[in-house]
């Protein structure tokens, strides 16, 4: 179902001590009540985080995990080990586990069974990289992105799917996309759902942006019709911001 959702990925940031820093004066916080509201801390942090926010409305989410359930792979994280800690979101196919891990859509698509095989809520990473827009085929790796990666799904698995469009040029780079160009391929992406299954599940999912979005330029980007929110990086390490985001909608 369609939700306003706020993220917060804080990718290899924040040790224990620091995350129960951040966690206490989370638990400060007044949270509105139609947003739901996200938090991805390194692995080393998850069960705490799981624990510790167990009477607050904080869903504790993963940032990446394994495509196997078990097995001779060192350094590695399952699904059933992220699910035994109360970690039942994860983060899938983000830029940089593309990039620095070589994760291509087969190897994604393969996550996703598996995350779906564990009845785990996936948020989807796509995004473009700035040679792509300035050749104007980004809409095209958009496309083969889902379609590689997502569209061997059922139906019913885009209830349990949500996409987060970060185009990698934005990316921690203070260099966000205009309210414009996110509505511009937050519409295409619902459209291409929409062509691939129906109008009726492409309404239906949340399509987050992210990509250097701050307190000063969440609201702008949050109005576009077809964004339902945003994953946040560097303002999300902070209380403070975080917050600030999660307030941002209208
Ligand atoms: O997953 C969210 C992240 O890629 C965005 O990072 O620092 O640009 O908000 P940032």
């Amino acid at each position: 179902m369609r939700k306003k959702i706020v993220a917060g990925n804080w990718k290899m940031n924040n040790d224990l001590a620091e995350t129960e820093m951040f966690l206490v004066e989370l638990k400060k916080q007044v949270f509105p009540e139609n947003v739901t509201i996200m938090i991805a801390p390194p692995f080393t942090s998850l069960n705490h985080a799981f624990n510790s926010l167990r009477e607050h409305p904080v869903t504790v989410a993963s940032q990446n995990m394994h495509q196997s359930n078990e097995g001779a792979f060192t350094g590695e994280i399952s699904a059933k080990m992220l699910k035994s800690i109360g970690a039942n979101t994860v983060i899938l196919g983000h830029s940089e586990r593309r990039a620095y891990f070589m994760e291509d859509n087969a190897t994604l698509a393969e996550k996703v069974n598996t995350a779906l095989e564990n009845e785990m809520t996936i948020i989807f990473c796509i995004g473009e990289e700035l040679e792509d827009r300035r050749n104007n085929t980004h809409f095209e790796i958009i496309k083969t992105q889902l379609s590689e990666g997502l569209f061997h799904t059922s139906n019913k698995a885009w209830e349990s799917v949500i996409i987060a469009y970060e185009p990698v040029w934005a990316i921690g780079t203070g260099e966000t996309a205009s309210p414009e160009q996110a509505q511009e391929m937050h519409h295409f992406i619902r459209k291409t759902i929409a062509e691939n299954y129906s109008e009726e599940i492409a309404d239906g999912v949340s399509i987050l942006y992210g990509g250097s979005v701050k307190p000063d330029n969440a609201t702008e980007i949050f109005k576009q019709p077809d964004v339902d929110g945003g994953l946040i990086g560097g303002a999300s390490l902070k209380v403070a911001s975080f917050m600030e985001i999660v307030n941002a909608f209208y």
